[in-house]
């Protein structure tokens, strides 16, 4: 039997109720693959602010490192929207971030055919859509010096923050990227900025540089406001984008809207070595938190993420991934994707829907 030891981070808002449905289906799948996973629930965001006043607790992140995986759900919220930026639960995510150093996020959208008529956008633009983001994820303007409030030269109060690159950071989230694009359909585009910032023009002839290395890869650059434009023109154009930190959280929240809701998608962040991070890219939804609404999917299929990029369970993650379409079939939505002639569910009910449809179907008498 294979033993995992995986870190639960549920965080705050909707983060809960997500992550319990994706850690019954993760000991669901297990027990059919012969793996078990030890949970060990740590406290991270406003959770951990209300318990040890800061954002992300040193034990946290010394279990997390310890573990194989870990799994987040979300943070933040209308409690600590005002606390200073080193209070905030979105710091301590991205001391997470950084202290597992996890540089590259992967954001699959992938259209289901099931939810063609949830999207906003016309079926014809959306069918068939499976894209793949690879945001850089611990650097950028994120994590840029010098950064802070200050006042300028009459005396107006400013905050200022700083998009910074070093050459290291761009070439190895690139070359993650070409190697991505290599396993899916061999189309890489780069998305930057490099008609007015300095960070995005080194991006741009780093990209040049290490695409020698990858004569078999179809690259082409675009500007970031262009690509915004492109993704819900004609989204079918895409394959791989890798891009930076800001312009990639961006970019695949508006990704998530042509498969129908951001409650569908997952990510996965790796880094060199050590465990990965695998959350939904969704927040923590303080407007439906707490009222059994969110949409558990982007978990799930996180937790997929998980299996498959974390742990090397391919068959396992298979299961889940069939799983949901599985659920998908049978109708049921929550009311992110809800349409007419579907049958509306509330996040718990789905998380058991979505188990009966890994429990392999025993045959009628
Ligand atoms: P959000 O993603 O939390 O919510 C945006 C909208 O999408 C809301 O209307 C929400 O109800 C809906 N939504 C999000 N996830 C959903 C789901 N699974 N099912 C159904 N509907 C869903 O973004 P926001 O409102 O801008 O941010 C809320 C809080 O979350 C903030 O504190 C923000 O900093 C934080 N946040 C955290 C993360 C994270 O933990 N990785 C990501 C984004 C935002
Ligand atoms: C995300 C979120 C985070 C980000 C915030 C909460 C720090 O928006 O995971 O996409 O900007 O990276
Ligand atoms: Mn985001």
């Amino acid at each position: 039997k294979r033993n995992y030891a995986i870190t639960l981070l549920p965080g705050d808002g909707i983060g809960p109720e997500v992550t319990t449905v994706a850690k019954n289906v993760l000991d669901l799948v297990g027990s059919l693959e012969g793996i078990e996973f030890n949970f060990r629930e740590m406290l991270l965001g406003g959770a951990a602010l209300d318990v040890t006043g800061v954002p992300l607790p040193d034990e946290t992140l010394s279990v997390a490192k310890q573990s194989d995986a870990i799994l987040l759900g979300a943070i933040g919220g209308y409690k600590w929207d005002k606390n200073e930026k080193h209070l905030k639960p979105e710091t301590g995510l991205l001391q997470l971030r950084e202290g597992l150093k996890v540089f590259a996020n992967l954001r699959p959208a992938i259209v289901f055919p099931q939810l063609m008529d949830a999207s906003t956008l016309k079926r014809e633009i959306v069918e068939g859509v499976d894209l793949m983001v690879v945001r850089e994820l611990t650097g950028g303007i994120y994590f840029g010096k010098p950064r802070g409030f200050g006042t300028d030269e009459n005396g107006e109060e400013t905050g200022y923050n700083t998009e910074i690159y070093a050459a290291y950071e761009i070439d190895r989230i690139v070359r993650f990227a070409f190697e991505i694009a290599r396993k899916r359909h061999g189309k890489l585009c780069s998305v930057d900025k490099a008609n007015v910032l300095e960070a995005s023009m080194l991006w741009r002839r780093r990209v040049i540089a290490i695409a020698q290395e990858y004569p078999d890869i179809e690259l082409s650059h675009m500007y970031v406001d262009n690509a915004s434009m492109q993704l819900v023109r004609y989204p079918k154009q895409f394959d791989t984008i890798v891009t930076n930190n800001i312009f990639g959280d961006i970019l695949s929240d508006e990704a998530a809207m042509i498969t129908g809701s951001i409650g569908m998608l997952p990510s996965a962040s790796v880094g060199s070595s050590g465990p990965g991070l695998f959350e939904p890219i969704h927040g923590s939804a303080p407007d439906i938190a707490g009222q059994d609404k969110a949409n558990p999917f982007a978990t799930v299929l996180s937790a997929a993420m998980l299996l498959k990029y974390g742990l090397g369970e391919d068959k396992a993650a298979e299961r889940i991934e069939k799983a949901v379409l599985d659920t998908l079939n049978r109708g049921f939505r929550t009311a992110d994707i809800y349409s007419a002639g579907t049958k509306l569910v509330g996040c718990k009910q789905m998380g058991e829907e979505i188990m009966k449809s890994v429990e392999p179907q025993v045959p009628a008498a």
